[in-house]
């Protein structure tokens, strides 16, 4: 295995050095593997686990179930309906797509009912539409939902998704024997899918999956993995958006330093456009998504989706933050009883801030928030252009480092802000 060292123990001066060799062997091809020159801003796409999950039932649900199908029809709408235009560009196909075995030579495939073309005739229907095509696999025995797993086939399942024209790769934690699997896996994948030559995003749940048992080595991961799911699966509620909030500003010390261009913390998919959330908290996750530098994955029914989701989900002043090139993830500014204040540095020393009212009782919330205590105090220093981006777009002109801005917060939403920095011009 690769990414075992020798012992030490025969040969103390000669092990040490061939350490020291595969360490600096390991740390070119991790570093390679980091440089693979995918990412450098977060991925945007449609992945559909959370509004598809794994509907096999193609008989009664033809509409719904994981089939090609779905897909294709995905890839119509991504390109007629502006998704392609605003950025969303990865179509994701998660568990559910395999037949229950392997083929002949030990290849995954697609069920041959629900995928009568193959992915590989499903990725050139998506690639024709300017679109790209990602799959789901996983480093265990099994994927999650019982499917054949990886285990003993990297280089092979590596290679078959380059062969298909495949350009992004889920690598799911299920079903590993030991953490060393679950760690040499994770690894061993990101160089067998570099060693196959094609451009393929790497989108990781090795955090997730080791956290019981130690704490990740967000560097380490970084190395490998193109994004990395931290927590919890993401369900069509508020609950749920809540709880990866509350997740991510409670570990944030740990994970928001880790990421930037080629690498993010990835608190799972967008669920905007179904029918778990209230419109503000639609915002919410709209702009948090953004403050946080995670990938946007929709998964929604783009056939079936509410003008105001569409246009939330297309608002291009916020995917602008999402997808700012200086790569920095935001943070947790301040919690106090009703309210939470987000911010995110952006290029040309732009910030992003969003205000959180986190009543759940009441009408709108009023805040007052002096800008100086924004943005490391220099934001707003001499002063600032403050433009309010959600719930609707607002300009609200210009504010001197002594002043405050005001705002009123609906209960469980979001007031989105972007604040561009007045220099004062040096007179002679
Ligand atoms: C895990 C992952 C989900 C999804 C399912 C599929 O739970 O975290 O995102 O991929 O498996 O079975």
């Amino acid at each position: 295995r690769v990414m075992k060292l020798r012992s030490r123990d025969q040969w103390p001066g000669c092990a040490l050095m061939l350490r020291f060799l595969a360490l600096a062997l390991c740390g070119v091809l991790g570093a390679r593997a980091l440089n693979n020159g995918l990412a450098r801003t977060p991925t945007m796409g449609w992945l559909h686990w959370e509004r598809f999950m794994c509907n096999l039932n193609c008989q009664e649900e033809p509409d719904s179930c994981i089939s090609e199908q779905l897909f294709m029809q995905m890839a119509d709408l991504m390109v007629s309906d502006g998704w392609k235009d605003v950025g969303y560009e990865y179509l994701c196909i998660d568990d559910c797509w395999m037949a229950p075995q392997r083929d002949s030579e030990d290849r995954l495939q697609a069920d041959p009912q629900r995928f009568p073309g193959g992915i590989r005739r499903l990725a050139n229907y998506v690639h024709s539409k300017g679109l790209k095509l990602g799959i789901y696999a996983d480093v265990g025995n099994k994927t999650c939902a019982g499917f054949p797993g990886s285990f003993g086939h990297y280089d092979l399942d590596a290679q078959t998704f380059a062969d298909w024209g495949v350009d992004l790769l889920k690598f799911d934690g299920c079903y590993c024997d030991s953490i060393n699997h679950l760690e040499n896996g994770y690894k061993y994948m990101s160089l067998a899918l570099n060693r196959t030559g094609r451009s393929i995003v790497y989108s990781c749940e090795w955090p997730l999956y080791l956290r019981p048992f130690h704490k990740p080595n967000y560097t380490n991961i970084r190395q490998y993995c193109n994004h990395w799911r931290n927590f919890d699966d993401v369900s069509d509620s508020w609950q749920s958006i809540k709880r990866i909030l509350d997740w991510t500003s409670f570990y944030q010390e740990k994970i928001v330093d880790v990421a930037g261009p080629g690498g993010w913390n990835d608190p799972d998919m967008l669920v905007i456009g179904n029918f778990g959330l209230s419109w503000d908290q639609q915002v919410t996750q709209m702009a948090l998504w953004a403050i946080m530098a995670a990938p946007l994955l929709m998964s929604n029914d783009l056939r079936q989706i509410s003008p105001q989701a569409k246009a939330l989900l297309q608002n291009k002043d916020v995917i602008a933050i999402n997808q700012d090139p200086l790569g920095k993830q935001g943070y947790r500014l301040r919690k106090e009883d009703n309210v939470e204040v987000w911010e995110r540095p952006l290029s040309n020393l732009a910030w992003a801030v969003a205000m959180r009212n986190l009543q759940e009782i009441g009408g709108p919330y009023s805040y007052t928030i002096a800008v100086v205590s924004l943005g490391r105090g220099v934001a707003c220093n001499p002063g600032c252009f403050v433009t309010q981006l959600l719930p609707v777009k607002k300009e609200l002109g210009f504010y001197e480092w002594t002043s405050s801005l005001k705002t009123q917060i609906n209960p469980t939403g979001t007031v989105l802000f972007q604040l561009e920095a007045a220099r004062m011009v040096q007179k002679n």
